[in-house]
């Protein structure tokens, strides 16, 4: 069955169709959507960013190279439950740890499982009996269920973006079995970290699942699931080169000029509570009140693209990082120094690039994050003569490959990124580059490429998938 020659079929919410007419991806799901199947090619299914009253039975196809692009719209009321409810307000803090904002509705779970049973009935018609299909994240955990009781054998792969959390969180979710059990039907499951495969083998655990004798597959529910950790990459090759390029940019130029010889700290994230904005603000807070030393000497620039507006705990969490830069800017800018740079606009990543190289440290400081691209972009646009230092959180994926190079730290203790960044600012070259040379080692042995080749090579792997793996 499955063999090398077989047809990709990815499915996630977000689908960066080519288009400039379309709204910003902001994430690094479709960053890496994108970059891992550009040469291979496929079909790439998903939701069209857009909400209509009466959405199509087709889905709107277009055809770009090798790549196939097919996109649904949702109505208003799938668009509430399903993206803002269930998935932006239950399951993406609950996986994040944070359970004190989940904020379950029945009606939300209801639209949740009609929207995927929905992705199911368009994904019929489209796939064949030979496809191998790829599922992304979070949105979608069911859909190999339903996939499977229309009838569909083929072999269907899942990778979690964001963190699995260890069972007890789990079970914090109503239904948990209905929806976390579910990725059960899936012959490969893939997540960032050992930690993030481990914590879901502890809940197979608990549902009765019994580990094969290597360790790598559950039997659980009459079904055979593969477990694994596939940490997600960037192009490492293509996103230095970038950089370089972006560097001799009129864009990058102006910044650096606006700098005026200053010293460049740089955040990047979408405005999300699981970046942990307002820790990082408030150590900057605490730096700048220690370190007088650094006034006018130094500028922390944050990019931040507002996310999930409708989302009530997005909206405050809006409002109160606005405050906090500006009582930042308040304390201590003069008439000619201005602290901080708060900006609430997305860059492309050519810009992005830049100032990325033009930075002497990034702060990617996140209380729980999946992986967090940024940490692995930041590393990739350094100049190798003289890079920058990456502060990184212990709790972002990134850590686990990225702690012999970056000055890893922890979130929560504000007076110790404080002397972080300060040590970052003053760091010598020697070490800089030594750290550097240690991270880009890790980054180009995985890089996006090889990332999407092992999670499909396991995926397609017939000796690890005996017949078991067919529907109960
Ligand atoms: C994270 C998630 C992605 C999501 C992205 C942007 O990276 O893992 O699945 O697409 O955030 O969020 P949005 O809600 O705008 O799609």
């Amino acid at each position: 069955m499955a063999g090398r020659a077989s047809r990709i079929v990815v499915v996630s919410n977000r689908v960066a169709v080519p288009d400039p007419a379309r709204r910003a991806q902001a994430g690094g799901l479709a960053v890496a959507v994108n970059a891992a199947l550009k040469e291979r090619g496929g079909i790439w299914f998903g939701w069209s960013g857009t909400i209509t009253p009466t959405p199509s039975d087709h889905p709107v196809v277009t055809t770009q190279k090798r790549m196939t692009y097919a996109v649904i719209d949702l109505k208003e009321d799938d668009y509430q439950e399903y993206y803002n409810g269930f998935a932006n307000r239950v399951l993406w803090p609950i996986l994040h740890y944070r359970v004190d904002l989940a904020e379950f509705a029945q009606a939300d779970l209801s639209g949740y499982i009609r929207v995927n049973r929905n992705f199911a009935d368009h994904l019929a018609k489209i796939i064949g009996p030979d496809d191998v299909l790829w599922i992304h994240d979070y949105h979608m955990m069911p859909l190999a269920q339903y996939l499977r009781e229309r009838g569909h054998r083929n072999r269907i792969g899942f990778f979690l973006h964001i963190p699995m959390p260890p069972p007890d969180l789990i079970q914090a979710l109503p239904k948990h079995g209905e929806i976390v059990g579910a990725l059960a039907y899936y012959d490969l499951v893939g997540f960032q970290t050992e930690q993030d495969k481990e914590n879901f083998a502890r809940y197979l655990d608990t549902r009765g699942g019994q580990s094969s004798a290597d360790g790598r597959s559950y039997d659980v529910g009459g079904r055979r699931v593969k477990l694994g950790a596939f940490p997600v990459a960037i192009e490492t090759a293509a996103f230095a080169r970038r950089a370089r390029h972006a560097s001799r940019s009129q864009f990058v130029k102006r910044f650096k000029e606006s700098l005026s010889g200053r010293k460049l700290i740089v955040g990047v994230d979408r405005l999300d509570y699981s970046k942990g904005i307002p820790n990082r603000l408030e150590a900057y807070e605490r730096f700048l009140r220690n370190a007088e030393d650094w006034h006018d000497k130094v500028a922390y620039v944050q990019i931040t693209p507002k996310s999930r507006t409708e989302v009530p705990e997005y909206a405050e969490m809006d409002r109160f990082v606005s405050r906090k830069a500006g009582q930042i800017n308040g304390l201590y800018s003069d008439v000619s120094w201005t602290p901080l740079r708060y900006v609430n606009r997305t860059y492309s990543r050519s810009a992005l690039a830049g100032i990325y190289r033009a930075a002497g440290v990034a702060m990617v400081t996140p209380l729980r994050d999946g992986m967090n691209l940024v940490a692995k972009e930041f590393v990739a646009a350094q100049d190798p003569e003289d890079p920058g230092v990456l502060l990184l959180s212990q709790f972002a994926g990134a850590a686990h490959e990225l702690s012999a190079g970056a000055l890893i730290v922890n979130p929560h203790d504000l007076d110790g990124m404080a002397e972080a960044l300060r040590r970052a600012l003053e760091m010598p070259l020697p070490e800089r580059s030594d750290r550097y040379r240690r991270m880009m080692s890790v980054l180009e042995a995985n890089d996006i490429d090889r990332w999407a080749k092992r999670f499909l090579a396991e995926l397609t792997d017939d000796r690890a998938l005996p017949a078991m793996s067919l529907p109960p």
